[in-house]
This record gives structure tokens, C-alpha cells and sequence, in this order.
């Protein structure tokens, strides 16, 4: 199994890359962007191609495994159903937003599940040219650098990442705002780098404390909650329980004690499940 799981990862780095020149070439260029669920939900013909070329690959290589893509469930829904299958779990372009707008906080996701657990996590800014990956059990790297995350322990003392998210829903944005407000006024601050994935990487490389988000989707977050897990720190559901990346909500920090101190201070939403 161990050298089946060195070869997947071998995979997942080459995609990576391979993703990140596409996405290279398109991000200096003219975007073409259309929506899916909601105005600010953004798709464009990079993500879609981006996609179209992972999962051909994939499914050479791997005919008996499962792929969930976020174009390909926006197009077919039940595609998306975790098995105790081998699974790769792919975002051509977390940070649709930031692609849209030439900000370059833009990644390629792909995470890969095992018995429903990520085993593998590689997430790639291609703009910047850094990659951060990870394998269960060995420890998390950015650039081939190991990594660990922040010591910090006090919410008062920490940076939290927030997203606004692409639902532009009342009752779910009053939720959020009012989530905003109260980690806002017992923190150091909230920052968003736009991709569900940067943020996990971000934690993990002990930049911020914690994160927390509503609306997300499992491929935003299977590679990211690896690398920060691999690193030392902890991925929860929002309430302070277990994980369950199709539940559509997140939170990782640098200890147990920021989900903590986190979860009293949020109205917490149901998303619904991917
Ligand atoms: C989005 C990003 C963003 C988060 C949104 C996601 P996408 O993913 O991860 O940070 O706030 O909830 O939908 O659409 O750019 O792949």
C-alpha cells in the first residue's frame, strides 16, 4: 500500500504542476467567466479545461478510481459521492475570484481519500510557484520544507481567516456578518486570502491561528485539512466536532483550544451536504 500511495502522490504533484502551467498561461490573458449558483459563484473556461485534463489523466492511470471534481458535479450532481474508493477530489482553480479579478492567490486542490480519509494532499499556487503537500502520517511541506504550525493559544491573540463566501443569501450573510463581528472582536484580526485551500496551507505554515468557513465544498478543503492536520494542527466541523468534508463547513486551527474558544461565538448555519 505504501508504494501505491508513493506513486499517487507522485501523480497528484505532476497534475499539480501540470494545472498550474495551464493556469499560468490563462491568468495573464482575458478571462471568460460565466455563473453557476449565485452572481458572485464563478466559473471560467480555465477551470473547466483545467478539470477536463485531470480527470482524463486520472482515469487513464486509475481506471477502478473515483473522481469528484467541482465542474464536473456542477454539471452532473450525482457525481459526487464518497466511497470507500480510492477518490481524488479536485478544484482546478480554488479562488475562481481571484482568477477572475488577476489576483494571485489561486490554487489547484486535489486530495485523495482512501476509506472516505484523505490520505494525500497537494495544493499548488502556480503564480507564486509554491507547493504545499502532504501524506498521512509524514508530515506536511511547502516547497519541500517542513511545516508546523503557530504556537499561539489565546483567540485574543490570534489572526482568523474568514471568507465571504459566493451565496449572496440574507439569512446565511446575516449569519455570517454576525460570525464576523464576534471573532473580529475577540481576535488580532481577520484576514481572507479567497481560496478555501490557501487558507488550510496559511494555518499550516503557521501564518494565521484559525479559520472558519460556511458554504464550502469538499473539494475546496481535502487537500487543505491534510496539510494542516500533517502540520500539527486540528480540523473540526464548525461546532467543535467531528470533521465531515461534505457537511459544507470548516474549521482548522494551529490547537484544539482556538476551535474552542471559536465555536461558542458562532451562529452556526446547515448547508446541506455535497
Ligand atoms: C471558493 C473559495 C473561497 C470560498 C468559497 C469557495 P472556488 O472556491 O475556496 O475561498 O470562500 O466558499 O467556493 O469556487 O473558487 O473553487
Amino acid at each position: 500500500l505504501d508504494h501505491q500511495l508513493e506513486d499517487y502522490f507522485n501523480t497528484a504533484v505532476e497534475l499539480a504542476k501540470k494545472a498550474g502551467q495551464k493556469i499560468k498561461e490563462a491568468f495573464y490573458k482575458e478571462k471568460n467567466v460565466n455563473t453557476k449558483q449565485s452572481a458572485a459563484d464563478l466559473v471560467t473556461e480555465t477551470d473547466q479545461a483545467v478539470e477536463k485534463m485531470v480527470q482524463e489523466i486520472i482515469s487513464q492511470k486509475y481506471p477502478t478510481h473515483k473522481f469528484i471534481g467541482e465542474e464536473t458535479v456542477a454539471v452532473d450532481g450525482s457525481s459526487c459521492t464518497l466511497t470507500d474508493d480510492p477518490t481524488w477530489i479536485v478544484d482546478p482553480i480554488d479562488g475562481t475570484t481571484n482568477f477572475v479579478h488577476s489576483i494571485p492567490e489561486v490554487s489547484f486542490s486535489c486530495g485523495i481519500t482512501v476509506n472516505k480519509e484523505v490520505v494525500i494532499g497537494v495544493v499548488y499556487v502556480p503564480i507564486l510557484d509554491q507547493m504545499y503537500t502532504a501524506k498521512k502520517g509524514q508530515g506536511s511541506f511547502f516547497n519541500g520544507q517542513k511545516l508546523s504550525v503557530s504556537s499561539v493559544t489565546e483567540l485574543k491573540q490570534a489572526a482568523l481567516i474568514m471568507e465571504g463566501g459566493s451565496s449572496r443569501d440574507p439569512d446565511i450573510l446575516k449569519a455570517k456578518l454576525d460570525n464576523l463581528r464576534n471573532v473580529l472582536t475577540a481576535s488580532h484580526g481577520i484576514r481572507a486570502y479567497g481560496s478555501a485551500a490557501i487558507n488550510l496551507c496559511k494555518i499550516a505554515s503557521g501564518i494565521c491561528e484559525g479559520y472558519v468557513e460556511y458554504g464550502i465544498h469538499c473539494w475546496d478543503i481535502a487537500a487543505g485539512l491534510l496539510i494542516l492536520q500533517e502540520a500539527g494542527g486540528v480540523v473540526k466541523d464548525t461546532t467543535g466536532e467531528e470533521v465531515d468534508i461534505m457537511r459544507r463547513r470548516i474549521t482548522g486551527a494551529c490547537s484544539v483550544n482556538i476551535v474552542n474558544q471559536l465555536v461558542p461565538l458562532l451562529t452556526h448555519l446547515d448547508m446541506g451536504r455535497d
